[in-house]
């Protein structure tokens, strides 16, 4: 028996490795992600090899280019925001996870996947519901659901029993926990676990405080094709580099701060706080660049539809048909998303103050307060309104009778 396991070098994975190793006897391949968490991952390697798994099963990818080009851009391509706050930085990632698993697994003749999601969450679900949608075939293990290591204490006893390192700051309680890629980190329970209370500065990791960004604003510009973010004051960039450098453009200024209660997949609420830099400034000018290219009826059908797309993509149903049909009329509209966006960033705050492109809906001609020069005639209105007026009529007259 043979299992993937999605590895961080973390404590916890660490412990689900040798776990998995002693409670089923099996060989264990680990993966290991730079999804852009800005973590070294040689050190992941290193204590690969040194709890025992042999070189050849140990993988190690940079999948930041991937993340950004066929995960992130698609789903910001439809404005997708869940519960109105969240830009799903956690939920987007798991899919991609998932993927390398079961390409993994095929890879070296593992039958099973295992991840170290609690029992309690939405990335169960996710890691899980992806997996068997690209493999019907893979088993999962989920340790948090089968073990009795269900207190710290516990956990630091078997890692002592199995020689896993655990660094000082680890042997407490951790203060809270994250989860961290490209697009955002989160930070969740511990600390944050009652809402009432404000979170301690410390959480934050990626972003200033909006009180002690500059004081001076700065003004970028972003380039459009197609819907996704090309350039960046004039300068191409791959989508890797686009968020890289937007995550730091907002963390200088503050931008992309979050605290949030939301609804989880399994029915519980939870509180997190989110760092979402670079995306909240896509999102922004997105939807900067939308509202010169969209016609009306486009951008309000996906406005009307965005909702359920993405509390597709939060349940875990990136590979779903439902997902795909409505990424396929997301994608139809971004044809003419073409364009820049000039935006201003100020302590806390993106703007958009300017967009343009060849190829605007919007005609000065038709809109001016001056004279258009027959562009548009008003008489039309007045014929317009009567008949969208006349069943509002037809009601005002019932109930005045009665
Ligand atoms: N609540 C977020 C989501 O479901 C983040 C979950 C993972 N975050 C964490 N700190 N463990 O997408
Ligand atoms: C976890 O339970 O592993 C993190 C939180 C979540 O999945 O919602």
């Amino acid at each position: 028996k043979k299992v993937v396991l999605a590895y961080s070098g973390g404590l916890d994975t660490s412990i689900i490795l040798k776990w998995l190793e002693i409670e089923y006897g099996c060989e264990v391949v680990t993966f290991t992600a730079d999804l852009g968490q800005g973590e070294e991952l040689e050190p992941a390697r290193k204590k690969a090899e040194m709890l025992g798994v042999k070189p050849e099963n140990i993988y190690i990818d940079d999948v930041r280019e991937e993340f950004v080009r066929d995960f992130v851009f698609p789903m910001f391509r439809a404005n997708a925001v869940y519960e109105g706050l969240y830009l799903l930085g956690t939920s987007i990632a798991r899919p991609l996870i998932s993927k390398r698993l079961v390409e993994i697994a095929a890879e070296t003749g593992a039958d099973a996947v295992a991840h170290g999601a609690t029992g309690k969450g939405n990335d169960q679900v996710r890691f899980e519901l992806a997996a068997y949608a690209l493999n019907p075939e893979i088993q999962v293990i989920a340790p948090w659901r089968e073990w009795d290591l269900s207190s710290r204490t516990k956990l630091i006893e078997f890692a002592e029993q199995h020689q896993i390192p655990i660094a000082k700051d680890k042997r407490g309680e951790a203060p809270f926990s994250v989860d961290a890629n490209l697009l955002h980190t989160s930070s969740e329970g511990k600390v944050l676990e009652d809402p009432a209370v404000e979170a301690p500065d410390y959480v934050y990791q990626r972003t200033v405080h909006p009180e002690d960004a500059p004081d001076t604003p700065e003004h970028i510009e972003i380039g459009f094709s197609k819907g996704d973010p090309v350039s960046l004051n004039g300068k191409d960039l791959t989508p890797a580099e686009m968020l890289t450098a937007l995550n730091e453009l907002g963390g200088k200024h503050g931008i992309g701060r979050l605290d949030l209660v939301e609804g989880r997949f399994v029915g519980m609420k939870s509180r997190g706080i989110y760092e979402t830099p670079g995306g909240t400034i896509m999102l922004e000018a997105h939807r900067g660049i939308e509202s010169i290219t969209l016609d009306r009826g486009a951008a309000h059908l996906k406005d009307e539809l965005m909702p359920k797309y993405a509390e597709l993509i939060y349940n875990g149903f990136w590979y779903s048909p439902e997902r795909e049909m409505l990424q396929a009329l997301i994608d139809k509209s971004q044809e003419h998303v073409n364009g820049t966006v000039r935006l201003k960033l100020y302590k806390g705050l993106v703007q958009t103050v300017g967009r343009w492109s060849e190829d605007s809906l919007y005609s000065e001609a038709h809109v001016t307060f001056e004279d258009d020069a027959g562009a548009y005639d008003q008489a039309d209105a007045a014929g317009f309104i009567k008949i969208n007026a006349l069943r509002l009529k037809l009601l005002a007259a019932r109930d005045k009778k009665g």
